[in-house]
């Protein structure tokens, strides 16, 4: 019995990889040690990763086919799937948006394909986004709404995945469930995301660029809270659907939108100094506001968001001070 955890370098991979240890699980991790942000925070979370055990690691792609069968061949315990490997980032795709294309559509093919090949397998929980709603007025988003109006490439991409995972547990019976996540952050987090810019920027006195004059509203979900609704769909393998298909999809957020010039005067406080803010116009593929209507989520995973960004934040700009000695 083994997880296969994509993307286990990364920051929601590590996170819910290190649970998985924790829970006494052998885990085979596996990421590409991409360059998209700085490679020593990455190595930095394996480190941390094989202080345990039953973790082993590969550097592989998981849009290499041959790489992919290689592992499936060698692993035939492989047992259950978390697929977290992604290009992520909504403003990055204007800049290198073939990345999107082999690692967020080829990636995902061909880690079904690995799949297929596993006759062990029970489960595969993959990482999706609330960046599928695109900029939908009806709030809060319910995995009921359609979503075919992506306002990013990477959006569309990742509605992509979820179709292919809805063709593959249909054609060959492989379960799966998606998680949509909303705008994650916490300890080990993602240095292109606003915690982190807006932590670095203040600590280091240097300005901040604010979109929109922070008038924008996110559903912020500490990760450990995700990393609960992780662990908790891939413990449930969905029912079969009217259609054939054990296929699944579930809002991650955190139920309670929080306007970003709240979540900056948080960070603020939390470091004892004003922000420099650099004012700039709302980003292109942007949304004003995303808030999970998590009803689903709740019921068939026990899913309960429990930190708020008063706690989550000081807990992360905490970690940062720590791992930087800043
Ligand atoms: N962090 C968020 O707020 C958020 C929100 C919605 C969805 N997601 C999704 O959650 C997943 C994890 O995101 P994250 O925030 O941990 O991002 P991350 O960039 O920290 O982690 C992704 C990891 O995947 C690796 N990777 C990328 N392409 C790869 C490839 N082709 N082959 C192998 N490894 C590859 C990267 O090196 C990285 O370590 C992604 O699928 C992302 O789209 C994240």
């Amino acid at each position: 019995m083994t997880v296969l955890v994509t993307g286990a370098a990364g920051f929601i991979g590590f996170s819910a990889a290190r649970a998985l240890l924790q829970r006494g699980e052998p885990v085979l991790g596996i990421d590409n040690l991409n360059d998209y942000y700085d490679v020593r925070l990455k190595e930095a979370r394996l480190a941390e990763l094989r202080k345990h055990g039953d973790f082993r690691f590969q550097k592989l792609d998981v849009a290499d086919w041959d790489g992919m069968m290689a592992v499936a061949k060698a692993n035939p315990g492989i047992d259950r799937m978390v697929h977290l490997a992604a290009q992520a980032g909504v403003r990055h795709a204007m800049v290198d948006p073939m990345s999107y294309m082999r690692s967020n559509l080829d990636g995902h093919v061909i880690l079904l394909e690995v799949a297929r090949r596993l006759e062990g397998l029970k489960h595969i929980a993959y990482a999706s986004t609330s960046s599928v709603y695109g900029d939908s007025k009806a709030m809060p988003f319910s995995i009921h709404d359609p979503v075919d109006k992506p306002r990013s490439l990477y959006a569309a991409t990742k509605r992509g995945g979820e179709l292919i995972s809805l063709a593959y547990s249909q054609l060959f019976g492989i379960p799966m469930t998606g998680l949509r996540f909303f705008t994650v952050y916490g300890p080990w987090g993602r240095p292109d995301m606003a915690a982190w810019l807006f932590a670095a920027a203040i600590i280091e006195g240097r300005p901040l660029q604010l979109f929109n004059s922070g008038k924008m509203e996110r559903d912020f979900t500490y990760i450990d809270d995700i990393v609960f609704g992780i662990l908790a769909a891939l413990d449930r393998i969905p029912a079969l659907d009217a259609e054939g298909r054990r296929h699944a999809l579930y809002n991650l957020g955190n139920n309670a939108p929080e306007d970003l010039r709240r979540f900056l005067a948080i960070i603020e406080q939390t470091c004892g100094r004003k922000a420099i803010i650099e004012n700039l116009p709302m980003q292109p593929g942007d949304v004003v506001k995303n808030n999970a209507d998590i009803t689903e989520s709740r019921r068939d995973l026990g899913y309960e968001p429990r930190t708020p960004i008063d706690v989550g934040l000081p807990n992360f700009i905490k970690w940062y001070r720590d791992f930087y000695g800043k």
